[in-house]
């Protein structure tokens, strides 16, 4: 359903050219979860920014890619065909919700708004089905609390509410940017869980980016891991977990505590991920990598296909799989 390939993406500043985007490709069927997964700073949000029209340009600028949505190049389409596709075709939650809603408008008129704008609804039609959204992704009390402002909801609340911005028009993709990351643990499972209830019902194709390896291991169908800008590995979530193919991935994997691993210490990667305006020669991952050798400083590693179904972009990604 969306196929991105080759995406590339620059920012220029004053103080040089940050490549966040470096040839990036993944795609989603409908029904299907894709989590991009990868420390701060790999690209991930630029990313999404470019796939659904929202980048900064400038001083971000598309230098390279296509991304096909059924078919058809967003980056090819007039700005007002896009801005039609986006929302009611394809949608997206961010991490702050309170600065992605209105502070000002009741949260039942910005869902209803939705409804009116889109589909040409009454506002009494467009208020009724906004409590009908806001039971959909249970908030407690909807009918009483359509009229609240968004600061009158905790933070887990909020996030719901993003959702059911992003579910109103049942588009076929949403893409959720680090939904959880700014909850408390037990509120990051709930609304993780209710994510992928209704991504279930309503069969969307769902990109969940996130920096946490545990968020999405029982949610996702495949995980697209991001290096400075790159996807070193893709592979089915339960392949990933049970053999690595990238040293990077193995690296995350070592840093979480696993419930099929009890007793193993655990190891953070060491050092930063790169500066994007200063990527290493070679594989970029060079600098952090326990098993670097010679060639990894000067050739950069094209994606190797492991199987029909996942692929590695390292030169020793055999030996790490049999590691
Ligand atoms: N508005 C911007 N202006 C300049 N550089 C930017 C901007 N947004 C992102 N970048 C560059 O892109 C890099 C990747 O950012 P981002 O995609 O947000 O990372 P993350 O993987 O944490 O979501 C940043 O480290 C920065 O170098
Ligand atoms: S290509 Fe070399 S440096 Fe890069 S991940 Fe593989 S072994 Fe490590
Ligand atoms: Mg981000």
């Amino acid at each position: 359903m969306l196929d991105v390939r080759d995406l590339r993406v620059e920012f220029r500043t004053r103080d040089g050219v940050a490549r966040a985007v470096n040839g990036v490709s993944w795609a989603v069927d409908a029904g299907e979860t894709l989590a991009v997964l990868g420390e701060s700073g790999s690209g991930k949000s630029v990313t999404a920014q470019a796939v659904m029209g929202i980048l900064d340009v400038p001083p971000g600028r598309i230098t390279g890619g296509e991304v096909l949505f059924k078919g058809r190049d967003l980056l090819r389409m007039k700005e007002d065909e896009r801005r039609r596709i986006r929302g009611a075709e394809m949608a997206m939650i961010f991490q702050d919700a309170l600065s992605s809603l209105n502070p000002v408008v009741p949260v039942g008129d910005q869902l209803g708004e939705m409804f009116v704008v889109h589909r040409g609804m009454s506002r009494k039609d467009a208020r009724a089905r906004a409590v009908e959204l806001m039971d959909r992704v249970r908030i407690p009390a909807a009918r009483q609390r359509v009229g609240d402002y968004p600061h009158q909801f905790s933070g887990g609340m909020r996030q719901r509410i993003m959702i059911a911005m992003a579910l109103a028009l049942e588009p076929a993709l949403i893409i959720a940017d680090e939904p959880t990351t700014a909850l408390d643990v037990t509120v990051q499972a709930q609304v993780m869980d209710l994510l992928a209830e209704l991504r279930r019902e309503y069969r969307m194709g769902l990109v969940l980016i996130t920096h946490d390896l545990g968020v999405v291991a029982d949610v996702a169908d495949r995980i697209a891991v991001m290096y400075a800008g790159r996807i070193v590995e893709s592979a089915p979530v339960h392949d990933l977990y049970r053999a690595p193919a990238h040293p990077y991935t193995r690296g995350l994997l070592d840093s979480i505590p696993r419930l099929d691993r009890k007793g193993h210490a655990l190891h953070a990667i060491k050092g930063l991920p790169p500066n994007l305006m200063d990527i290493p020669p070679g594989c970029a991952f060079h600098p952090r990598c326990p098993a670097a050798r010679d060639v990894c400083r000067t050739d950069v590693p094209p994606p190797h296909p492991v199987d029909e179904h996942r692929g590695s972009a390292c030169h020793f990604w055999r030996e790490c799989l049999h590691d």
